[in-house]
This record gives structure tokens, C-alpha cells and sequence, in this order.
């Protein structure tokens, strides 16, 4: 068959299929035309991660993994697909301005949509800080004759990046994240980019929320072995919410260790997804969902507060304390 209608089925079964085989083979069949065609391969390593003032922007082949992780990526395209349906009934069916800030070597999170978009109907900005990614991309969409979907091609900063104002995007896309919101720089990019959006807009993820919790590892540990059962936790409260009603600098949170804890020893911060309405990843669906061990909770710490403070600069990250009674 054909590589261009191999293609064309591939992004279509995506958005067709759940289940986890499948998915499986898909997104590898995906990696061998994406990999031929941007010269970029998962599993070759031997580039590097940029340094930013916000954060670590991952390496081309590293951002090239990401697609294999399969409920990521089918979570993400199935929301981006709903978000672009939305929009077009919104906006009267005006072709759909797209953002993709953070694009890695194949531009994952968008290049499915030209199998069930035309270019009359959407239409990208691909930006990413890396000129090999970004040069990656431009190469595989200029050989599979994609090069009709892009307004431009944009090497820049996502955290600083001033949109021209004619071409303010109906959607963004930035998946430019870890678990815990650690690392890279996925909150700078949404406190930049999320008030350039165009008013009604939508920018995706809609929301991520960080809580604190108490687990018990054991427990956890079980029931990866009985589908579906979610071991018994306690929550503690929310340590951070950035979302499209939420997008602003947050000031350090207090939460309470109780005094009883029932086993649940292990203090943790649990990420919590929504990619758009009810197209969601949950804790270990994928790595930027996997829980975040903080501390043991030996007796001295029960009863006490905890203050969480997220650190931005160019490594982002949660800092918590304990806080003694009385001072
Ligand atoms: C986690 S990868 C995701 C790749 C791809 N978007 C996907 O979802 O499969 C993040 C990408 O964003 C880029 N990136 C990270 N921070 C950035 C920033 N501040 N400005 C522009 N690009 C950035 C990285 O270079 C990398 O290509």
C-alpha cells in the first residue's frame, strides 16, 4: 500500500480506537512513517534538552517518544479533535487558527488532523524552541505534501512568544510537561500564551490540577493486579489548579497531615489531567500522571500542617515544608 494512504488510515483508526493493542500497533506503525520521513527516531538519544528560563525543553528524539505513550497521545488528539469540532460550530465554520507550542520532531498532536480536517478548515502555527525538531517537522510535512496546513513555521520561546495580533490562534496546543508540573516549562508557556488566545478560544490542556495525598504504596501496588479498583487514598487538598479559568500565579498552599492515616504513609502529589471536557488522564495512565512521592509520614509528622510552594525558573518545581505549631 501506498505510505500516504497507510498514513491516512493510521490517523483515522486513532481517533476510531481504544483499545490498548491496537493502540499500540498503531502508534508504532506511526513512529516507522513519521521516523523515515523527519529523519528523527525514537530511541537514538544522542541529541540534547535545551536549558530555558522556564524550564527543560526535551530533546528532539525525546519529544519524538512521546507519541508512543498511547493514552497520552489518544487522549490528547481525541480532545483536540472535540475542542476543533466546538470551535468550527462556534466560530461559524471559519477555518480553525491552531497554535501548537512545543511541536517535537513530528508535530503529534496535530498531524493526525489533516486526515479528517482539510486546510480550509484548520490551519497551524508549529513553534517549538528546537530548530531540529522544528526543521524535522518542515521536512516530513514538506514530503507528505502537508505543507498547505501551515501559517508558519516559528522557532521561539513559548513562554515569551508575543503573537502578532492578527494571528491570534481560536485554539493553542502545549503539552510541554511532567508529572507533578515539574521540570519543563508548561506553566510559564500557559501563563504566556493562554491571555493571547482568541476571545473564545480554547487552549489545551483546559486544565491540570495537582493534589496532595496520602498513600499507601502497598495498597497501590495491589491494585495494579484487580482491573479497575482504586486503592483506598487520603486527600488532603489541592495543591495547584492552572486551566483556562485558573491561569495565574498561584501563592503557596497549606494541607494538613490527620492524625489518624489508617497505613497511608507516604505523602504524595497526584496530577490530574482534563485535555478537553470529559477527555481526561487519571493517575498511571501515562507518565505525566504518575504519583510523585514527596515523604515518609512518621508519627512526629502527623496532626501537621504542610505549606507547597511551586518554584518557577529553569527548574520548576513544588517546594514543601512542614510547619511547627506555635511559630
Ligand atoms: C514533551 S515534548 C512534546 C512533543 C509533542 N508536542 C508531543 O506532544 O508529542 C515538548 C516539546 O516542546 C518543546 N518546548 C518545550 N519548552 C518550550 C518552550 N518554552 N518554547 C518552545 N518549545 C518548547 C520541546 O523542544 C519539545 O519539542
Amino acid at each position: 500500500m501506498e505510505t500516504k494512504q497507510r498514513l491516512e488510515q493510521l490517523h483515522i483508526a486513532i481517533f476510531n480506537e481504544r483499545g490498548i493493542a491496537t493502540l499500540r500497533d498503531i502508534l508504532h506503525d506511526l513512529h516507522e512513517i513519521y521516523s523515515n520521513y523527519s529523519g528523527i527516531r525514537v530511541g537514538d538519544m544522542t541529541d540534547s534538552d535545551i536549558a530555558l528560563p522556564s524550564g527543560k525543553a526535551i530533546s528532539p528524539t525525546g519529544a519524538a517518544h512521546c507519541l508512543i505513550e498511547m493514552a497520552r497521545t489518544s487522549k490528547f488528539l481525541q480532545g483536540i479533535r472535540k475542542a476543533v469540532l466546538q470551535l468550527r460550530s462556534e466560530f461559524n465554520h471559519e477555518p480553525i487558527r491552531i497554535l501548537y507550542a512545543g511541536c517535537g520532531p513530528y508535530a503529534t498532536l496535530v498531524t493526525p488532523l489533516t486526515s479528517i480536517f482539510s486546510p480550509s478548515e484548520i490551519t497551524f502555527d508549529i513553534l517549538d524552541i528546537n530548530e531540529i525538531s522544528l526543521g524535522a517537522v518542515k521536512k516530513m510535512y514538506s514530503e507528505l505534501g502537508l505543507l498547505a496546513y501551515v501559517n508558519n513555521f516559528i522557532k521561539a520561546d513559548a513562554a515569551t512568544y508575543q503573537i502578532p495580533a492578527n494571528e491570534k490562534p481560536h485554539l493553542i496546543i502545549s503539552e510541554t510537561m511532567n508529572a507533578g508540573l515539574k521540570t519543563e516549562p508548561q506553566v510559564e508557556i500557559m501563563l504566556n500564551l493562554m491571555p493571547q488566545l482568541m476571545e473564545g478560544g480554547i487552549f489545551i490542556p483546559e486544565k491540570i490540577a495537582v493534589d496532595a495525598y496520602l498513600l499507601d504504596p502497598g495498597k497501590e501496588q495491589a491494585s495494579f493486579f484487580v482491573g479497575g479498583e482504586t486503592p483506598e487514598r487520603l486527600f488532603l487538598g489541592n495543591i495547584y489548579t492552572i486551566g483556562q479559568t485558573n491561569c495565574v500565579k498561584h501563592p503557596p498552599t497549606i494541607v494538613k497531615i490527620p492524625k489518624e492515616i489508617n497505613g497511608n504513609d507516604q505523602l504524595s502529589m497526584l496530577t490530574e489531567i482534563t485535555v478537553f471536557g470529559n477527555e481526561q488522564l487519571h493517575i498511571y495512565d501515562c507518565s505525566l500522571t504518575l504519583p510523585q512521592k514527596i515523604c515518609k509520614i512518621d508519627d512526629d509528622l502527623k496532626g501537621k500542617d504542610v505549606q507547597f510552594s511551586y518554584i518557577h525558573g529553569p527548574k520548576p518545581h513544588f517546594e514543601h515544608h512542614f510547619i511547627t505549631a506555635g511559630l
